[in-house]
């Protein structure tokens, strides 16, 4: 399990984790992105829980594998790049606050642990949704460093986005993050927390796979 802030390479090293062990993938914020668009489209007052969670009881989400990453789907939409606007994340974080949102999302992130196993990342995997997973990750890299990584991948995906409104935006959305009541963003007591600002991504993922390694060895499956 890997939680952490945004831009802390959570994401593409959850994927590189899963490939390197022929493990599947939950992308649990691609849930709650997915959650928020749902409520964006239907125009509710983000700020109204109940509203909120009257949308999500008629959600229909699906991802379906692709060559490179799993394509989600929202009512049978491919939905790929709205989810990864900043204005859906931002709402995303909005609505993740709720608890009865969360309830509504839990079993769905639950039931995709499914064998030979999962890597699943977000905010809560090691904390609330999988407190019983055999290796908890905690990455973190500084917001500028974030902000820059999160500027890369949405300019690559063509979309344009300034750093210095993605690092205040990050802020943002991690402050409302780290302070929800409801399972905030917090590192489980047992997990292992890695500072990746420094390091590129061969490098932490060199270092996740040989924690993998080393728990194996010493308690066998
Ligand atoms: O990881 P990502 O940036 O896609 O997540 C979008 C938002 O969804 C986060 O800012 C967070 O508020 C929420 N989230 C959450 N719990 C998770 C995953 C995401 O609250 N497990």
């Amino acid at each position: 399990m890997a939680d952490g802030p945004s831009g802390s390479g959570k994401g593409s090293l959850a994927l590189r984790i899963a490939r390197h062990f022929g493990f599947h993938l939950l992308d649990s914020g691609a849930i709650y992105r997915l959650a928020a668009l749902k409520s964006l489209r239907q125009g509710v007052d983000l700020a109204d829980e109940k509203a909120v969670a009257k949308v999500l009881n008629d959600f229909s989400i699906r991802f379906v594998e692709g060559d490179e990453l799993s394509i989600p789907y929202l009512d049978d939409e491919d939905v790929s790049s709205q989810i990864r606007l900043e204005t859906t994340g931002d709402a995303a974080s909005q609505i993740a606050q709720y608890p009865s949102v969360r309830k509504l999302l839990l079993e769905r992130q639950q039931q995709c642990f499914q064998p030979p196993g999962l890597v699943a990342d977000g905010r809560d995997m090691g904390t609330v949704v999988f407190p019983n997973a055999r290796i908890k990750f905690f990455l973190y890299a500084s917001p500028e460093i974030r902000a820059q990584r999160r500027h890369k991948q949405l300019i690559s995906m063509g979309i344009s986005a300034s750093i210095a409104q993605l690092e205040s935006e990050i802020s943002e959305r991690d402050e409302r993050d780290r302070n929800r009541s409801e399972s905030p963003l917090v590192a489980s007591t047992d997990a292992l927390v890695v500072d990746s600002s420094l390091l590129d991504l061969n490098q932490v993922t060199e270092l996740m796979i040989s924690h993998i390694e080393k728990v194996n060895q010493n308690r066998p499956l």
